[in-house]
């Protein structure tokens, strides 16, 4: 079958808790919290359109802190929810050590854009160079409810637009080589080879 399993499918929060079938996460953790697994291309979630969070409670705060962990544990910057099986607006970052969380966001504003090369963990071994504003002005929603409104430049800039991209079924094969830059990487060929290599079972080998 294609697509995540079927918890991640049912993708509501409280399919994560205590009650939610013990001994269905990963490694069967006896805590009842599951551990979450990284969704590779081309599982179909990672193209999904997320829905609002509209619970702020301890079970998000849970999910938030393992999609860090796993991310860390990836040596990724960011995470999206889709990229753990869950269709949510909720992403996860972490620059220089210092942890970021945000749900629901919306970038409202945004200035000259500029080209860099980024990867995701979601797409191994692919690079794309992506053409995106170096400021923009976030709102959102941390992980109490309370809405945040503020600033992002650089990297931080980046990284929030990239996680935001994969909240609308996007991800950084989408976006075409500049007309005046030759083509660096054949991002669709090694898409076609990464469908090809990467059973949608291969989640649970990359989560060991
Ligand atoms: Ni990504």
């Amino acid at each position: 079958m294609n697509g995540p399993t079927p918890q991640a499918m049912n993708s509501a929060f409280g399919d994560l808790g205590p009650d939610a079938q013990p001994g269905t996460g990963i490694h069967g953790r006896p805590s009842g919290i599951h551990r979450l697994s990284l969704v590779l291309h081309p599982d179909p979630i990672l193209r999904t359109v997320c829905e609002p969070v509209e619970t702020f409670d301890s079970t998000l705060r849970d999910v938030a802190d393992e999609m860090l962990a796993l991310m860390r544990r990836h040596s990724g910057i960011g995470l999206a929810a889709p990229q753990v099986g869950l269709r949510q607006r909720l992403i996860v970052a972490s620059i220089e050590n210092r942890p970021f969380v945000l749900s629901n966001l919306d970038v409202t504003d945004s200035s000259e854009p500029r080209n860099l090369v980024e990867g995701c963990l979601s797409l191994p071994g692919v690079q794309v160079n992506v053409r995106r504003p170096e400021r923009i002005r976030v709102t959102g929603y941390d992980l109490h409810g309370q809405r945040q409104s503020f600033s992002a430049a650089g990297l931080w800039a980046r990284v929030i637009l990239h996680e935001l991209d994969h909240l609308n079924g996007v991800l950084i094969c989408d976006y075409d080589p500049p007309a005046d830059e030759p083509s660096r990487h054949g991002a669709q060929e090694l898409l076609a080879m990464l469908a090809e290599e990467h059973t949608p079972q291969s989640r649970m080998e990359v989560s060991q």
